[in-house]
């Protein structure tokens, strides 16, 4: 019994030397490649200084869902604290105490918006910029002439971090990264973006976000990387078990709105940020609807 019990210890002991050493490579393995130093193109967009492109670029911020995660002052806040994926801290854009915008250049705004680097040439965690990456020259230059023209707030946080569950799970699991940089393809041409228009294919450019949760596919299901406790987003194709062919193109309009489904339920703003769509004008909620329609019809779940 003795021996079988000294034997138990020493398998216990040597598994739990086997998960440390492993945790350990993870964390060095990780912190590498949130140091790592990118090259990226030096685009040159011009920053508008007129009221209405400071008023395009502002409602871009808006339906882009700069808004939501930076704060309607543009103050930064701690939008995720989960121990499953860590602290998502967006930076203050101001040039206020603790804020990122007096430091920056126009080239560093481009960059930092566009490729997800940072001046020193190091990632920025978390801020989807695999989506911000195909915003035209104009779209992304009237969001900075706007993020500029704002007044400073003061307002010190904390960096951005990635938990120790989060960079296991982004060192084992190959679809999930924390730093999007690393699915930007620096050296590729960028594509130019559709014309705006009631068109599909502006509708596509408009729902690139949507994507992250309803599936590159958009017929929904679980959402890969987000915590545990979300709900899975539902099909918005016509297809299998999505309610959107008894909507309306008008129903849409007024879900985005509203929040509220024509069947009157409530979207739950902090998983589906209508809040943040709601500010597209009705042209561009029809292009986004016109993309939806124009999507191949699948069944809940082909993500
Ligand atoms: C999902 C939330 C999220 C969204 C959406 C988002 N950001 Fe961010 N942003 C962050 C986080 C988090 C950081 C800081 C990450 C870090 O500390 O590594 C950041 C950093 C930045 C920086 C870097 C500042 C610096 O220090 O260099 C800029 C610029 C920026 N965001 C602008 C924008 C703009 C413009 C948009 C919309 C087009 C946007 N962000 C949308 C979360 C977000
Ligand atoms: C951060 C995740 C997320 C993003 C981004 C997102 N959605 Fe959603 N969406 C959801 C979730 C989750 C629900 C279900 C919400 C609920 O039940 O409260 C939902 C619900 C919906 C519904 C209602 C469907 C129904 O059957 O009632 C529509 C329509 C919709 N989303 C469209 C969009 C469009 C269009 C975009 C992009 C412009 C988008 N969503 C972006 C997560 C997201």
């Amino acid at each position: 019994m003795k021996k079988f019990l000294k034997w138990v210890g020493i398998i216990f002991a040597l598994l739990i030397g086997a998960v440390i050493l492993t945790l350990t490579v993870i964390y060095f393995q990780t912190e590498a490649r949130f140091k790592r130093v990118y090259e990226t193109p030096n685009d040159v967009v011009a920053i508008p200084t007129d009221a209405e492109s400071i008023q395009l670029g502002k409602r871009i911020f808006q339906y882009r869902g700069c808004e939501g995660c930076h704060g309607e002052k543009l103050e930064g806040k701690v939008y995720l604290d989960d121990p499953a994926v860590g602290k998502v801290i967006s930076t203050n854009l101001t040039s206020g105490l603790g804020g990122a915008g007096g430091g920056l250049t126009d080239a560093d705004w481009i960059r930092g918006i566009r490729y997800g680097i940072r001046p020193d040439g190091t990632p920025i965690l978390f801020m989807p910029s695999t989506e911000f990456y195909y915003l035209s020259d104009e779209d992304l230059g009237a969001v900075i002439a706007y993020i500029k023209s704002m007044p400073a707030v003061d307002n010190v946080l904390p960096p951005s971090s990635v938990s120790v569950m989060g960079r296991v799970v982004m060192t084992l699991v190959p679809a999930i990264t924390f730093i999007p940089s690393e699915l930007i393809p620096m050296d590729a041409a960028r594509p130019s973006a559709p014309e705006a228009g009631i068109t599909p294919e502006y509708g596509e450019y408009l729902s690139l976000s949507c994507k992250v949760c309803h599936g590159l596919t958009m017929s929904g299901g679980v959402i890969p990387g987000f915590p545990a406790d979300w709900p899975p987003a539902p099909n918005i194709t016509f297809g299998g078990g999505s309610a959107l062919p008894t909507w309306s193109e008008q129903d849409f309009i007024d879900t985005i709105r509203t929040g509220k489904t024509p069947l009157d339920k409530e979207l739950r703003a902090q998983y589906m940020p209508w809040g943040s769509y709601k500010f597209m004008s009705d042209n561009e909620l029809k292009a986004v609807w016109a993309y939806l329609e124009s999507l191949p019809k699948l069944e809940y779940g082909n993500r």
